[in-house]
C-alpha cells in the first residue's frame, strides 16, 4: 500500500470529525436518501440485511460517510477495506468470514478489484456463498463455505470502469452528483459548529461558491478561511474574510486552484488547446494520472473549460477566458 502524505492524513482526520453520523444530518442527495430510508426500514423491519449498495461518484462527495451512516443506521458493524489491500480470495475469504450477520462490508475504489477477485464475489453477494479451493493437483476438490448475510457497500469514482455483471449485483445504485450552493452552505454551517467557529451567512457562502461543489472541499476551506481569520481577524469568518483568505491561497472565484489554472493554461498555451492527451498533460503539470481524471478534470469539464474528445483534452473558448487569454483564431475545438 502506498504511504500517506501528511496533507491526506490531514484530509483523514478531518473527514473523521465532520462526518455526519445520521442520514438526517446528511445533507442534500434528497433522492438517494429517501430511496435508502425505505430500504433501511424494510430491511430492518424484516430483521434482514440492507441490500448491496453501490455508490458512484467523484471524491469527497459523501461515499464513505453514506457506507457508515447505513451500518449506523441498521445498527450493525462496519468493516472497511479498499479494493487495492485486497489481493488474493483469502483476503476476501477472511473480511467475508469474520462478518457478524447483517454487517455493513465496505468496498472502497471498487474499480480497482481485479477480475478475478470480482468473480468471488459474485456466489458470496448471490448466495451468501464463498466457493474455495482445498488441496492441490489431482486431489484437489472445491467446497463452498457459508457466509452470514451481509451488505456490500461498494464505492468508485468510475462506475464507467465497473464490468456488468459486478454492477449488477448490487440492488442498489446511485451516482452522487454535485452539491448546489445552498447545500455547501448549509455544510459549511454544521462543520462550524462542529469546529466552534463563528461563520456568518456571507462568509459561508463565499466559502460554498468556491467549494466546486464538494463537502471535502468545503471543509478543507473552511478550516483555512478559520485559521486566517484568528491569527488576521477577530475570528469570525465574514466574506471579506472569506475572500481574503481565499485569495491568498490563490482560490479563485470558481474555486479553481493553481493546479486547476496550469492544467488549463498547459492546454491553451502550450498545446495550441488541444487536443492533447491525459498523459501528456500529467506529465507537464507534474501530476498524477489518475488525480487529475478523478480530481481535477470532473470540476474542470462542469464549468465547461474542458472537454473530452477521442484525440484528447481540449479547452474550450470559456478557459481562454477565465485564463485571461486571448482564444485563437482558429481553436481547435470549432
Ligand atoms: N452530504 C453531506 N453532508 C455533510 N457533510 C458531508 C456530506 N458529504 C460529505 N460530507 C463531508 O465531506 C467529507 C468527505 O466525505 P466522504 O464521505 O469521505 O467522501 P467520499 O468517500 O465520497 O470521498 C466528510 O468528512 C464530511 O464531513
Ligand atoms: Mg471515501
Amino acid at each position: 500500500m502506498r504511504i500517506q502524505t501528511p496533507e491526506e492524513a490531514f484530509a483523514e482526520d478531518l473527514d473523521r470529525s465532520l462526518r455526519p453520523r445520521t442520514l438526517a444530518d446528511f445533507v442534500g442527495q434528497d433522492g438517494l436518501k429517501a430511496q435508502l430510508q425505505v430500504s433501511l426500514e424494510a430491511a430492518k423491519a424484516r430483521g434482514e440485511a440492507l441490500d448491496h449498495v453501490l455508490l458512484a461518484g467523484p471524491p469527497g462527495l459523501g461515499k464513505t460517510s453514506l457506507a457508515q451512516i447505513l451500518a449506523a443506521e441498521m445498527g450493525v458493524p462496519f468493516v472497511q477495506t479498499a479494493a487495492p489491500a485486497l489481493e488474493r480470495k483469502a483476503d476476501i475469504a477472511a473480511f467475508l468470514s469474520a462478518l457478524e450477520p447483517r454487517s455493513v462490508f465496505f468496498v472502497d475504489e471498487l474499480h480497482r478489484l481485479s477480475r478475478a477477485l470480482e468473480e468471488t464475489f459474485y456466489p458470496a453477494m448471490e448466495d451468501l456463498q464463498l466457493p474455495i479451493t482445498l488441496g492441490q493437483g489431482a486431489g484437489a476438490r472445491v467446497t463452498n463455505l457459508p457466509l452470514p448475510p451481509f451488505t456490500l457497500v461498494g464505492a468508485t469514482t468510475r462506475a464507467g470502469l465497473l464490468t456488468t455483471p459486478l454492477r449488477d449485483r448490487f440492488g442498489i445504485q446511485h451516482r452522487l452528483e454535485p452539491y448546489d450552493g445552498p447545500e455547501l452552505t448549509a455544510i459549511v454551517h454544521r462543520s462550524a459548529h462542529i469546529l466552534g467557529c463563528e461563520v456568518q451567512e456571507a462568509g459561508a457562502s463565499a466559502i460554498a461558491r468556491r467549494s466546486r461543489g464538494t463537502p471535502r472541499v468545503a471543509n478543507r476551506l473552511l478550516k483555512r478561511v478559520r485559521d486566517f481569520a484568528e491569527v488576521r481577524g477577530r475570528g469570525v469568518v465574514d466574506a471579506a474574510t472569506a475572500d481574503a483568505a481565499l485569495d491568498l491561497l490563490q482560490i479563485d472565484d470558481l474555486g479553481l486552484d493553481r493546479l486547476d489554472r496550469e492544467i488549463l493554461s498547459a492546454v491553451c498555451s502550450k498545446f495550441g488547446g488541444g487536443p492533447v492527451g491525459l498523459s501528456t498533460l500529467a506529465v507537464t503539470v507534474g501530476e498524477e494520472q489518475d488525480t487529475i481524471e478523478d480530481v481535477y478534470e470532473p470540476y474542470l469539464l462542469q464549468c465547461g473549460f474542458l472537454m473530452r474528445t477521442p484525440r484528447g483534452r481540449v479547452a474550450t473558448a470559456g478557459a481562454y477566458a477565465h485564463l485571461g487569454l486571448e482564444a485563437p483564431e482558429d481553436p481547435a475545438l470549432f
